[in-house]
């Protein structure tokens, strides 16, 4: 095996077990919430990288099940990062834009301040900083508004909620980049493969799918490329509200990554396009 990758039924774990060298290891394999359990799957298999596509990720029950969340989104990546940093090699972790507050209309640099809004940000940036503590050769790839045929996604949302409505409202002042769940976990791949020969390339970088756009206006191209007549009302956030509170500026600056791995921002529109009309 060349690649270790945790997560198996994931959207971006489903894609890695597409690509060559990838075994995945799913929560009967290692359950992110046994820590040393994680770490001693490192050490037994002895891969040449490792790549963590698993997180706690629904952002509204981990207001109340703080605990649950941050063992398996900092406390399992702390010490997978340590048993990669031990032998000495790749960790590519996956992070979020739910480590920024989202204010502002500009969009975040990896090394802009992070904020987190809510507790599932809390817990992601946790595990950056444990991660970044531990060193060695790791990436923390921040991305956003995930999205596959695979798994729960607001892409599938809208197919389902749009195929029994005449209009939904959906928030238009959260902005960011919808990113197809294949091109993060191509970009982990090269990643891992890079940092085995360029160590000094580890750090925080961002990937996102390109054009940015309102949560409305990603329902909008949803419902026309899927020809389903659906009007999206435009409403603000302030009217559709969540047990965890959700940034409205997600747009990640991903000009470091293209420049140092040359791994360029994925088109979503063509992507989705793909995706819906293969259904
Ligand atoms: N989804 C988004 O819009 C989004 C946005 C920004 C960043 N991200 C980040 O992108 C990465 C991948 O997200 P995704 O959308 O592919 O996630 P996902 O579809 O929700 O899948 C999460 C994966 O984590 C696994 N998992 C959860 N708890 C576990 C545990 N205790 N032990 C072992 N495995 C566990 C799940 O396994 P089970 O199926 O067994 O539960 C599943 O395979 C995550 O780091 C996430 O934080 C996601």
């Amino acid at each position: 095996m060349t690649i270790l990758a945790f997560g198996r039924t994931g959207q971006v774990a489903t894609e890695l077990s597409y690509l060559p060298n990838v075994m995945c290891f799913g929560r009967d394999d290692a359950d992110l919430t046994d820590p040393v359990a994680c770490a001693k799957l490192v050490e037994t298999h002895r891969p040449r990288a490792v790549i963590n596509a698993a997180a706690y990720t629904n952002v509204d029950r981990a207001e109340v099940e703080e605990d649950i969340a941050h063992l398996v989104n900092a406390e399992a990546p702390k010490a997978i990062a340590q048993a990669c940093a031990d032998i000495d090699i790749p960790f590519v972790h996956i992070s979020t834009d739910y480590v920024f507050d989202g204010s502002g209309h500009d969009p975040w640099p990896p090394d802009a301040r992070p904020f987190p809004l809510n507790t599932y940000g809390r817990t992601k940036l946790s595990g950056e900083n444990a991660i970044s503590e531990v060193g060695g050769r790791y990436v923390i790839l921040r991305t956003s508004w995930v999205f596959s045929p695979n798994g729960e996604n607001f892409v599938k949302s809208m197919l389902r909620l749009g195929a029994t409505r005449d209009e939904l409202r959906i928030v238009a002042d959260q902005v960011g980049g919808p990113t197809p769940a294949r091109d993060i976990a191509l970009a982990c791949h090269t990643i891992a493969k890079e940092l085995m020969v360029s160590p000094g390339k580890a750090g925080v970088y961002h990937l996102s799918g390109t054009p940015d756009c309102s949560r409305a206006d990603f329902a909008r191209e949803i419902f026309t490329i899927a020809q389903m007549p659906c009007d999206v009302e435009a409403i603000l956030t302030c009217e559709f509200p969540t047990p965890a509170d959700r940034p409205k500026n997600s747009r990640l600056d991903c000009g470091s990554l293209e420049q140092r791995f040359g791994i360029s921002r994925p088109n979503w529109h063509s992507y989705l396009q793909a995706q819906l009309t293969e259904c």
